[in-house]
């Protein structure tokens, strides 16, 4: 078997593989980054960071099924300034980017410009998403706010920047985001976060599974897989071509790494799958999508990416 060629480019920066952790996932404490370095994965992205550290929400607020997982975390994280440290002290040893999630505009400024000061550039998925903020909207459903942030921060802000969606269920909604994102420098954007405030029931216990919001979270997994191919695949087709599309959800197998390429994704990031293998997952997954690439003679993922082809 030859082996197919997984390399990518993300924001610019070049990876020898096009599967990394989504956020949120196995990236929040020093020994999680540390196990994903030391995986193969193509890069690490760390937890969404806010300006201070963060306990989150109470537990349990983490739960997997067969189809899928459901989770209320309320972004607990280490803060900025460990995740700099972090990334500063790894050197150049796996490109990390880093995951910003700020609780109002003032913190968002104060995290750009803490970026700014650094004297090395650092790649920066901006969570516009956060189902789980206890009497918090998801900001990216508020398109005006978007703008309104979008503005703001590309005022001053200068370094690679993309930002991480949730899931549109509508035409208009796609065309409208994608024609505001277009207006903005922005390298890439990853599609999609969790739809949040889903809820699970567990019929033997005749209750719900995580404890904040009673019960409601975002959910992950197989069970959003069609969801995640669709948002890829629309924003693809509607954003300019020099924003690049991440592709996040349901991703458990090769196959489903193939299906967000062929829809345009240029790099996938894997969660719930990730939660449950552990950072082994990485080696089994480019294997798989190995096997698929090499059975179709595909030497490279350019030679398919959003290649999805419609009927008639
Ligand atoms: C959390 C969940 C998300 O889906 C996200 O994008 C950021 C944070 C959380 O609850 O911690």
């Amino acid at each position: 078997m030859t082996q197919a060629d997984l390399s990518t480019h993300w924001a610019g920066v070049s990876l020898s593989s096009c599967i990394v952790n989504a956020s949120g996932a196995w990236c929040s404490t020093f020994a999680e980054l540390m196990d994903l370095t030391e995986s193969t994965s193509g890069a690490v992205l760390t937890k969404s960071a806010t300006l201070y550290p963060r306990k989150g929400n109470l537990e349990p607020r983490y739960f997997q099924w067969t189809y899928g997982s459901i989770n209320s975390m309320g972004l607990p994280n280490l803060g900025i300034d460990f995740y700099l440290d972090f990334i500063r002290s790894q050197g150049a040893k796996k490109p990390i980017f880093l995951s910003l999630a700020a609780m109002n505009p003032e913190e968002l400024s104060k995290l750009l410009q803490r970026l700014r000061k650094l004297d090395f550039p650092v790649v920066t998925e901006l969570n516009l998403s956060c189902p789980n903020l206890i009497g918090k909207p998801q900001l990216a459903y508020d398109f005006s706010c978007v703008e309104e942030i979008l503005k703001k921060v590309f005022d001053f802000y200068e370094f690679p920047l993309g930002v991480k969606l949730p899931p549109y269920f509508d035409t208009i909604h796609f065309e409208e985001m994608a024609e505001l994102l277009n207006c903005f420098p922005l390298k890439f954007v990853t599609c999609i976060n969790s739809p949040g405030n889903a809820l699970f029931v567990d019929p033997q216990t005749e209750s719900v599974v995580i404890k904040p919001k009673e019960g409601f979270g975002g959910i992950g997994g197989p069970c959003i897989k069609p969801i995640a191919l669709a948002n890829v695949n629309k924003f693809f087709k509607l954003l300019k071509s020099d924003i690049q599309l991440i592709g996040c959800g349901g991703v458990s197998s090769g196959q489903d790494i193939f299906e967000h390429i062929l829809c345009g994704a240029s790099l996938v990031q894997v969660g719930t799958q990730l939660m449950k293998e552990g950072p082994g997952v990485f080696e089994r997954l480019q294997e798989e999508l190995c096997v698929i690439l090499d059975r179709k003679s595909y030497t490279s993922i350019e030679e398919f990416r959003g290649k999805l082809k419609s009927l008639g």
